[in-house]
């Protein structure tokens, strides 16, 4: 399962073209099953309001977290999202996407979810 946050688009299509099972993070969203999550960076390397909100209660399922952001923002804040959940949640930081991604980002994030929810499966 996928959960993601997308406000002018860009994660939607990720999500979108990656073809798995996802759930938009919104209020009252609760997911009782492991998921990765996919979020934008908003502010200056921030999280998203409604991603920290969710992850408040849903944080334990979380195995992983990909970001999108947009690298003219400047090198220390892209993807800042990303990098403060994987560091206040504990969760893996699996990729840094630049807006929509590009072929090889969409491998990885398939390569990570088949071997997290396979190894998921056999526990
Ligand atoms: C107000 C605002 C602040 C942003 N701040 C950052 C930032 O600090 N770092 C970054 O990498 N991207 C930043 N971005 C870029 C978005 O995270 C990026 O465009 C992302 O792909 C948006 O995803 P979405 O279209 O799914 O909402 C910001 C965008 C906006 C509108």
């Amino acid at each position: 399962m996928i959960a993601y946050a997308s406000r002018t688009g860009n994660v939607r299509y990720i999500v979108s073209r990656l073809g798995l099972p996802a759930a938009e993070i919104g209020a009252d969203v609760t997911l009782e099953e492991p998921f990765l999550l996919i979020t934008y960076t908003d502010g200056i390397g921030e999280i998203p309001h409604q991603v920290k909100q969710f992850l408040e209660s849903n944080g334990a399922y979380c195995r992983g977290v990909i970001v999108s952001g947009n690298s003219n923002f400047g090198h220390h804040v892209f993807g800042g999202a990303g990098d403060a959940i994987s560091q206040q949640w504990q969760i893996p930081l699996v990729r840094k996407v630049e807006m929509r991604g590009f072929p090889e980002d969409y491998e990885a994030i398939h390569q990570y979810y088949e071997r997290c929810f396979r190894e998921e499966r056999v526990r």
